[in-house]
């Protein structure tokens, strides 16, 4: 199994180091796992101007999964758009045409006074967010800063869908549905966006293939609200780039914290692209503080979607699992009075307990 590994900028290395020591553990017992580390983002500019180079971009389409880090920092914000970190991570989902984002939000017990809301909200939470990741205002032309008639500066982007990329995705909604509790929230701003009030007619128009998949929609602020209000109501939320992108970030804070969600980007070739959903948090990078379990869950995704291993995926969950269970914890989960351990300290921890399961 060849995996391209792109550690990129900020606290990405930190934690991709620590899925590295689960891979080796995996490695250690025999199973076949070859990394190829390559540049991405700030630190593929540094070398080389480009934030996805061609060569990166290569090893990634070879690959039979991608395990991402996290890209951009604040030294990056001021370069042409082309050449900022994010664009490489833009260009490589729409290269690879990885449409589909899954991120999972689900509350750990042993994490459940780590949530900002109150235990009876959060415990038991196990929702998915299926993300469309390959259009919307991100890629929607035209785009851009211009001097309009009356000589002032406006900034434009578009926000785009054709019916075939909504199809795909809402595909991916009521099929994952279908594996869980079989209630899909389809979430939109129909009442102002016709883009996508597109979304909810191709959505409703698909729903009869699913008859027994719950089909309901909802408008994103409400989703907003709703999600802190009483989040169990989810089962599996469909929706856009943007509005995904903004919903996941919120849904971290339900498990205890954004350095817990792990997310699975995929294509219908059925290659993907495995990273946490947070960034390079530049506020703590190189100081050993970053939690990488959303990383680490990442690479248990990466069994199940891309390597077809379930049982290493379910080893690997599980592993997380009893380190928490044991306490230990780095700084974002822990509560008051708790003891707080390194991000290596949390990797190496995660490393032991997979040996011994
Ligand atoms: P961020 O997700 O990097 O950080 C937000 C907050 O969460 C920070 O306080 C950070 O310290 C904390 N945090 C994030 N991950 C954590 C972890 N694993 N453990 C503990 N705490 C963690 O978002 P931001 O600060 O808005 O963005 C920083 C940079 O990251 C920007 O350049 C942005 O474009 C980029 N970004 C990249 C990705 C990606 O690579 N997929 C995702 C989001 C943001
Ligand atoms: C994410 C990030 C990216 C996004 C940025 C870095 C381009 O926020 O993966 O959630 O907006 O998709
Ligand atoms: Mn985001």
């Amino acid at each position: 199994m060849k995996i391209a590994v792109l550690p990129g900028d900020g606290i990405g290395p930190e934690i991709v180091a620590e899925a590295i020591k689960i891979l080796e553990v995996l490695r250690a017992e025999g199973i076949s796992l070859e990394l190829d580390v390559a540049p991405v983002g700030g630190a593929a500019v540094d070398q080389t101007g480009d934030p996805l180079p061609p060569s990166t971009l290569t090893l990634c389409e070879q690959a039979d999964a991608v395990l991402f880090g996290a890209i951009g920092g604040p030294r990056y914000d001021t370069l042409p758009r082309e050449q900022r970190p994010e664009r490489g991570l833009l260009r490589l989902r729409k290269a690879m045409d990885l449409f589909a984002n899954l991120r999972p939000a689900q509350v750990f017990p042993e994490l459940v006074a780590a949530s900002t809301l109150r235990p009876e909200v959060v415990s038991g939470l196990d929702i998915l967010i299926v993300r469309e990741l390959t259009g919307d205002i991100y890629f929607g032309e035209p785009r851009g800063i211009r001097t309009n008639g009356a000589g002032e500066r406006e900034g434009f982007n578009t926000m785009v869908y054709s019916e075939s990329e909504i199809r795909r995705v809402a595909h991916w909604g009521f099929q994952a549905a279908m594996r869980r509790q079989r209630r899909l929230c389809s979430v939109d701003k129909m009442n102002v966006l016709e883009c996508t009030q597109l979304w909810r007619d191709v959505v409703t128009e698909i729903a009869p293939e699913y008859p027994e998949v719950t089909l309901s929609h909802m408008l994103v602020d409400n989703a907003a609200m709703q999600l802190v209000r009483h989040p169990r109501q989810f089962d599996v939320i469909v929706t856009g780039n943007l509005f995904g992108d903004i919903l996941s970030d919120e849904a971290s804070m339900l498990t205890g914290s954004i350095g817990m969600l792990p997310s699975a980007s995929l294509n219908a070739r059925g290659q993907g692209l495995y990273e946490p959903i947070h960034g390079s948090a530049p506020d703590i990078a190189g100081q050993g503080k970053a939690n990488p379990l959303a990383q680490i869950l990442s690479v248990a995704m990466m069994f199940r979607y891309s390597l077809h291993r379930s049982d290493l995926a379910e080893r690997i969950e599980e592993a997380v699992r009893s380190v928490l269970a044991q306490g230990i914890r780095t700084a974002d989960i822990a509560q008051a009075g708790e003891g707080i351990v390194s991000t290596g300290q949390m990797g190496d921890a995660v490393a032991t307990a997979l040996r011994a399961h």
